[in-house]
This record gives structure tokens, C-alpha cells and sequence, in this order.
């Protein structure tokens, strides 16, 4: 009878951290919810709450923006690139869901690579955007997209998995070096919109290790993110390589 009540005390005591974590973990999920939940309102210039909204991003199980088979198909590749000596590059990380979800998986394999995730953990770059709106006539609603998001919020939910290996960058990934990452292994590219993937595919590719592999995501036609779709295609036609859909839309690049 006596046993119980002090078990769970000892507990409180010795995973007392933990639970902070976890708690902090919720907070910022919590705060992500709330700011994801007012942009929606506001880029769907709704008079009324949108609760389904909120519930998603509150309490989803599912947070990937890969669906399974891609992300099995993104272990692959990770697993294809295992004897290339280089780093792994995440070019437009978001919210971290796939860096954990990939590293987890090296993890697991017992690799230890090194992992930099840039993002400008603030959404897309005002000129880029206004690219997609003017140019190529997507919604102005994409202004908005992923706007609600900290650095130290992804890093929180990495160390957490107990993640150390993996770099965050806060940059606009049209002004970082990639000539400093040499030799890269693997890249995946999710940046979205035309104008940055234009920029940085041939700095990635001038500075891949053979063998390594480029993914970019968003290779299909007629979506508001086909501006990766038009930058893809334009990248392996003017260097002669084949174009090469995986997965519904990951577009790759074997070097
Ligand atoms: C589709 S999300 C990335 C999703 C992430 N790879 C995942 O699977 O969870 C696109 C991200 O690209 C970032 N981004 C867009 N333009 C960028 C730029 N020029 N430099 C760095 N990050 C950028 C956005 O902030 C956004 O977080």
C-alpha cells in the first residue's frame, strides 16, 4: 500500500526533468498552434475560427509533410549514400519534423553523420515570394506560409531526441556558402518556390561528393509549389542529366 505512493514520487523526483522537458516541448507546440491558427484566419481572411485548424496542429500523431512512402523512400537514399563520405544537407527544415525523422533513422542504423538544417525559420523571402505572385500567378496567401516558426523551438524538439550531429542555420539559403559543407552526400531541397532552388542547386551540385544524391522536393506540375518543379527540370536539362521523379515528387539528382 505504502509501495505505490512512493514510487511515483520517486519518480516525479528522478524524471522530474523529463517532464519538464516533455511540458516545454507541449508549450511550444502549444505556441505553434496558436500562432498557425491565427495566420489561417488571416490568409483565408475567415470571420470565424477555424478549430479544425488548431486541433491539427495541436494535437496531430502525423506531423510530416512527407507521406510514408516518401519518407521510406527519403531512408533509401540515406542508406544508398552510406559508404560517400560527406555531410547530410536539409535545405529548408521547418519545423524539424523530417530532420528527426532521418536522423532517427541513422540513429538507429548507429551512424553518426554530420547534419545541417538550414531555414530562415521565418518562412520564405519576401522577393522570392513576390516572384511566385507576380511571375508565375501563385495565391499571395504563400507569403504566409511557415511564417510562425523559432530556431529554438526546432532545436528544443532535436535535443529532446538526444540529436548531436545536427546544425541549425537561420539563413536565407541563397546567401550561405555551400562551398564550406564540402564534400555533401546527401541534399534534400525543400525550399518551394522558383527562385531559390534556381540558385542553390548548382552550388549543391558543384559541391557534391560522387555518388552523392540530390532530392528536391515538390517536382509536380500544377501546384502552388511547382516553382521547384520548373527549377528542377531547368537544372538537369542544362546539365544533360535525366529527369528523374520519385516517389510522386521527389526530383533526383545521382551524381
Ligand atoms: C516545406 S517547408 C520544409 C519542410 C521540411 N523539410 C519537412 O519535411 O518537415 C519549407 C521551408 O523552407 C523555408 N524556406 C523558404 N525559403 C527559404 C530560403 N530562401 N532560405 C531558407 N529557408 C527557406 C521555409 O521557412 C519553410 O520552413
Amino acid at each position: 500500500m505504502i509501495a505505490k505512493p512512493l514510487k511515483t514520487s520517486l519518480n516525479v523526483i528522478f524524471y522530474g526533468d523529463t517532464i519538464m522537458t516533455k511540458l516545454s516541448l507541449q508549450l511550444i507546440r502549444l505556441r505553434r498552434a496558436i500562432g498557425v491558427w491565427l495566420t489561417d484566419i488571416i490568409i483565408r481572411n475567415r470571420h470565424f475560427i477555424n478549430r479544425r485548424v488548431f486541433y491539427r496542429e495541436a494535437l496531430s500523431l502525423y506531423n510530416y509533410m512527407f507521406s510514408p512512402h516518401q519518407l521510406a523512400y527519403l531512408c533509401n537514399v540515406l542508406d544508398r549514400v552510406g559508404q560517400v563520405e560527406g555531410c547530410f544537407v536539409e535545405v529548408g527544415c521547418a519545423y524539424g519534423s523530417t530532420t528527426a525523422y532521418l536522423n532517427m533513422h541513422l540513429k538507429h542504423q548507429g551512424r553518426t553523420v554530420d547534419y545541417i538544417a538550414l531555414d530562415t525559420f521565418q518562412g520564405f523571402v519576401s522577393n522570392h515570394a513576390d516572384y511566385e505572385v507576380s511571375v508565375r500567378g501563385k495565391s499571395s496567401s504563400l507569403h504566409h506560409f511557415f511564417s510562425i516558426n523559432k530556431k529554438k523551438w526546432v532545436q528544443a524538439g532535436l535535443d529532446d531526441c538526444g540529436f548531436t550531429k545536427i546544425r541549425l542555420e537561420q539563413t536565407d539559403c541563397t546567401t550561405f556558402d555551400f562551398d564550406h559543407l564540402k564534400p555533401i552526400a546527401f541534399a534534400l531541397v525543400d525550399v518551394d518556390l522558383y527562385l531559390p532552388i534556381r540558385d542553390i542547386l548548382p552550388k549543391l551540385y558543384r559541391n557534391m561528393a560522387p555518388g552523392g544524391i540530390i532530392v528536391v522536393d515538390d517536382c509536380q506540375p500544377d501546384t502552388l509549389w511547382d516553382g521547384a518543379n520548373q527549377a528542377y527540370r531547368e537544372f538537369v536539362e542544362a546539365h544533360g542529366l535525366p529527369v528523374t521523379i520519385a516517389a510522386d515528387k521527389l526530383g533526383i539528382i545521382i551524381v
